[in-house]
């Protein structure tokens, strides 16, 4: 603790307020969680100094936060959402995959991943409802000094034409489509066929909509397919990759976008090279590689050196 008016006496002072409170923590308590506690208290205390809400203003934040909890189900986390909405999800993720240069970079993993997805050949259509513009997407998996690498486990999932997951219409879309867990050969190779990602609403019928409402932000994700690779010995990389023609790249609702995830989506209309890729010209041809860095020996400190 500083040297401030808390460690002379033990009464709330507007000056000293967040040194009063820190004060208060007892002296065998886990050493991090003293560090986090301290951390955000001081914050907590300089954002209200700085704000000056009224009683009003403040009631109407801690509504806020009520409204969120309630929103909250087996299925919906709207703390999740509204940390996504808030940049927050994309820091954590940024301070905890801090990678080579050349290697393939995180971003938001969200809420709709679901586990247990079918295991596929290469080649084969994830795409079971039929609708929307079919796509070929294949790619190597390699490290970072460019060795192929072999039986890489590479999962994806993505929204239908309609821009929902399977998840969000049970009943409606066939169970696990556009879902699928593919592997990849001696060479590092992958490939399978599936549709064109298309933008989509995050779920904005709750506190966490309002507020974008209110912030004059839409709900919108750029279009996006979401891809876990994991491979034994290498970092796992939870990522997407993005269209280059989507509108809202710039301003994806949830700041998932990087430069390095945005890959060529090349038109073909070419009746041989479709018959070759299984598909109907035209589709979407899609050459997209991951690079893994090396798994890293120890859990990182939660400060850079
Ligand atoms: C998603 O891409 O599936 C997603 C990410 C963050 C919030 C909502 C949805
Ligand atoms: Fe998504």
């Amino acid at each position: 603790m500083t040297d401030s008016k808390a460690t002379k006496h033990p009464y709330f002072e507007e000056e000293s307020s967040a040194d009063v409170v820190n004060a208060r923590m007892g002296p065998a308590i886990d050493p991090r969680f003293r560090e986090v506690m301290t951390v955000v208290v001081k914050h907590l205390h300089a954002a209200v100094k700085e704000i000056e809400p009224t009683h009003e203003e403040w009631l109407a934040a801690i509504k806020f936060l009520t409204d969120t909890g309630h929103m909250c189900t087996d299925w919906r986390q709207e703390f999740i959402l509204l940390s996504d909405v808030l940049g927050v999800s994309m820091l954590v993720d940024a301070i905890n995959n801090r990678r080579p240069s050349g290697a393939t970079p995180n971003t938001i993993l969200g809420p709709f991943y679901v586990s247990g997805a079918p295991r596929y050949d290469n080649g084969a259509n994830i795409c079971l409802d039929g609708k929307g513009e079919p796509m070929l997407v294949r790619g190597t998996v390699v490290d970072t000094e460019g060795r192929p690498v072999a039986g890489a486990q590479i999962e994806v999932w993505q929204t239908n034409d309609d821009g929902f997951y399977d998840v969000q219409q049970r009943n409606i879309q066939p169970d696990w489509n556009l879902r699928g867990v593919f592997h990849s050969t001696a060479e590092g190779s992958y490939w399978f066929r599936s549709v064109k990602p298309r933008h989509y609403p995050i779920p904005a019928d709750g506190p966490v909509g309002k507020m974008l409402g209110h912030l004059g932000r839409h709900p919108n994700r750029a279009a996006h397919m979401h891809f876990i690779v994991t491979a034994p010995g290498y970092e796992p990389v939870i990522t997407h990759i993005f269209t280059p023609d989507c509108p809202y790249l710039p301003e994806d609702a949830v700041f998932g976008v990087k430069q390095d995830l945005i890959a060529d989506f090349r038109r073909v209309n070419d009746s041989r090279q479709a018959a070759e890729a299984g598909l109907a010209a035209p589709y979407w041809s899609v050459e997209w590689d991951f690079t893994m860095a090396p798994r890293r020996q120890q859990a990182t400190s939660h400060r850079p050196a």
